[in-house]
């Protein structure tokens, strides 16, 4: 028997902690409840709006549709032999809770993204990544209901077709489908220790590490990761609102010349990734407060509410960084974040 409440408050909702009211509001924690919530009246006139963990959505005002909270739960074994495990998670589940689980069973592939706020659900939408690993690189398939029909669908990892921040579910598929669970297979043994990333290298050294393992770096992930990411029960935020941009080499080559220090990383299609937060640390943003919000001290790129800020004041924040950034470096930063308006 599902609840539809009006009038919530989505306050706790959110990891920006923004005040916003969501005219209906229901809780869904079964495929079956989903299918009841699609036959009400409501689900058939109002806007929708699935919301996980609320870690990647501003709400830039109140948000006058029927919001759908994802809490279904469940770890199950789909296969298994000596080499590897598949597991299907159900949306709800909370992805750090899941990194913590594999880790503690030695089962390797997901220890790079510990700490990650938000739901598996939500994992494939932008294909999260952090310290070299993205999700992609473990899932088999996503399944999916149809918002319209009820029609549950499986598609392969190909069919998501995932890139840098970017899924299917961004693009083509955007509000089509509600994801219910994902499917990833990891590592029993002979697991792929991911150190690329320069910090977690000396982050292992400094804790004496010589041989690392699955457990280990996951550990110096969740360390590196609470020294500089501003935890949102304390401070409200988004992780980065923007993502890193791609430039054609010439352009980089160009700023190179003004900017000596300007750093870069490998992209595709000849061009190379610039820190978006090293573009808006230049900008003389970093550590700026207006008010209630302001940009974070230690990580440009996370844009912070510092309790009673209004989504609005946050998304006039952006727009006057993008603005001061394509001014400056004639490149034009995107809002990583989902910016929900109405
Ligand atoms: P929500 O914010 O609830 O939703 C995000 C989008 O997905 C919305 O459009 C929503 O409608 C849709 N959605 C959610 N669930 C479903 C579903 N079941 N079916 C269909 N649509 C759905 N991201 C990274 O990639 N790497 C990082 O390192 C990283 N670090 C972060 C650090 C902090 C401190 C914070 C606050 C965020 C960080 N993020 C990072 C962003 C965020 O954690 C991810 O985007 C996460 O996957 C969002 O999950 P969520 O459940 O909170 O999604
Ligand atoms: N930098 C600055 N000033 C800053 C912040 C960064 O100059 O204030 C420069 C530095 O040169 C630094 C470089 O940017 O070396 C990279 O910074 P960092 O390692 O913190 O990573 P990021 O590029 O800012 C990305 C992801 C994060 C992810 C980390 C680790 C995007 C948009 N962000 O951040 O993901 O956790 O790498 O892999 O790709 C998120 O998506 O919400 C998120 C937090």
């Amino acid at each position: 028997m599902i609840t539809i409440e009006e009038d919530k408050n989505l306050k706790a909702f959110n990891t920006f902690g923004i005040a916003a009211t969501a005219r209906y509001f229901c809780c869904i924690s079964s495929v079956e409840q989903l299918v009841e919530l699609q036959q009400q009246d409501i689900y058939q006139t109002e806007r929708h709006l699935i919301l996980g963990g609320g870690s990647n959505v501003l709400f830039c005002s109140d948000f006058n549709g029927l919001v759908v909270y994802c809490n279904l739960k469940g770890i199950s074994t789909v296969r298994e032999n000596d080499e590897t495990i598949t597991l299907a998670v159900a949306a709800g589940e909370v992805w750090h809770h899941l990194v913590l689980h594999c880790v503690k069973n030695n089962w390797g592939g997901i220890e790079n993204l510990s700490l990650i706020p938000g739901t598996t659900g939500a994992a494939p939408i932008q294909n999260i990544g952090a310290y070299g690993v993205e999700v992609k690189d473990v899932i088999d398939s996503v399944t999916c209901i149809d918002l319209v029909s009820g029609e549950q669908h499986v598609f392969n990892n190909e069919q998501c077709k995932f890139g840098y921040r970017e899924s299917v579910f961004k693009h083509e598929w955007k509000e089509k489908y509600f994801i219910s669970s994902v499917t990833l297979t990891l590592t029993k043994k002979n697991h792929r220790i991911n150190t690329q990333y320069g910090a977690i290298g000396d982050t292992l050294q400094q804790m004496n590490v010589l041989v690392p393992t699955i457990q280990s770096v996951s550990e110096a992930v969740m360390q590196i990761r609470s020294s500089k990411l501003p935890d949102p029960s304390v401070i409200g935020n988004a992780g980065s609102f923007f993502k890193n941009p791609s430039i054609a080499i010439a352009h980089y080559n160009t700023l190179q010349k003004n900017y000596p220090t300007i750093p870069n990383y490998p992209s595709v299609n000849q061009e190379v990734k610039v820190p978006a937060g090293w573009l808006i640390e230049q900008c003389g943003w970093k550590g700026k407060r207006f008010g209630e919000v302001g940009v974070h001290a230690r990580q440009a790129l996370v844009l912070v509410n510092y309790g009673n800020g209004k989504g609005e004041e946050i998304f006039s924040l952006a727009s006057k960084i993008i603005e001061s950034v394509k001014e400056k470096f004639n490149i034009t930063l995107t809002p990583e974040v989902n910016i929900i308006a109405q």
